[in-house]
């Protein structure tokens, strides 16, 4: 009887709670090379630290970096689930981390041509993905394709890695470009500075970056960290670990934590408000 209670008590509290939606965070950064894999994994290895439960989804076609630095084989890849191969639970690949994540593989591109029925397959099967998880990190390769801008255009917010070269600064900058005025584009943009000297450095980067959007595209920018340039992130890679585990106090692996724990910090008011992702979804990949 007091089972049957406690069991009524749950169901009617969380039909009072507010409908908590999935958030979107895609990675990007114009420049190859930078940093995305390193940071999308580790970041989401320092959220389940505090408690979160992040999905990671690893949309670059061309290298399969999220499982080299997790050390994993993935079974599946996205074009499985679109072709029917394989069921949603099958192509979510639980890591040795406790960070589940599923492989884009060939499965990215497949995604540009799909046909009504395969969008339906795959709409109908990552329904599953929004009761697993309430934050998706999706890393994306190079570039500024059709591909990343995709999956920017999927994110409630994107983070743009830039190191201090002047290539991934203009890089970085193009890519919010073409967001802002080609697609209309105004997620939150996150700036994060990675292999950075120090923090003064970092500042130096974010402030040239935040005046031109500023400047020329009317945008603004946040200022989200800076990961120092660290050796022991280049050996924790050969390694195939993910530097918060290879080497956790290390400075990299500290700038990761700081990230994840603004990250948990900030306001999040109009979640609950949102149209549904998979809403989105379906229209940002039928155009
Ligand atoms: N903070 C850092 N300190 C030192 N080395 C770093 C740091 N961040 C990244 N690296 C080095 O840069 C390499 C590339 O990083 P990563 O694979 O994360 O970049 P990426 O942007 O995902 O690359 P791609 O565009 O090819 O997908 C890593 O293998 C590592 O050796
Ligand atoms: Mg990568």
């Amino acid at each position: 009887m007091n089972d049957q209670a406690q069991a009524l008590r749950d169901l009617v509290s969380k039909k009072n709670q507010p409908m908590q939606k999935m958030k979107i965070i895609t990675v990007t950064s114009g420049k190859g090379g930078v940093g995305k894999s390193n940071f999308t994994t580790n970041l989401a290895l320092s959220l389940k630290e505090y408690g979160k439960t992040p999905v990671i989804l690893d949309a670059d076609f061309g290298l399969a970096n999220v499982e080299i630095i997790l050390g994993q084989r993935p079974k599946y890849n996205l074009s499985h689930l679109i072709h029917k191969k394989c069921t949603f639970s099958e192509l979510v690949c639980e890591s040795q981390y406790g960070i589940p994540f599923i492989s884009g593989g060939s499965g990215v591109k497949d995604m540009l041509f799909l046909s009504q029925d395969e969008m339906d397959t795959i709409a109908n099967q990552l329904t599953e993905l929004e009761q697993r998880t309430d934050l998706l990190l999706i890393d994306t390769g190079a570039g500024i394709n059709e591909i990343v801008l995709k999956f920017c255009q999927l994110a409630d917010e994107v983070y743009v890695i830039v190191t201090p070269e002047p290539a991934s600064m203009t890089d970085a900058y193009a890519l919010i470009k073409t967001l802002v005025k080609d697609f209309s584009l105004t997620p939150q943009f996150n700036i994060v500075i990675n292999k950075a000297m120090n923090r003064e450095e970092a500042h130096d980067v974010y402030r040239k970056m935040a005046y031109v959007v500023k400047e020329f595209l009317q945008a603004s920018i946040r200022y989200a960290g800076y990961i120092p340039y660290d050796p022991k992130l280049f050996e924790a890679v050969k390694n195939q670990r993910p530097v918060i585990h290879y080497a956790p106090k290390c400075s990299a692996s500290e700038a990761y934590k700081a990230i994840g724990r603004s990250i948990l910090n900030m306001p999040e008011p109009e979640r609950s408000l949102k149209t549904s992702w998979l809403d989105k979804f379906k229209k940002v990949f039928s155009s």
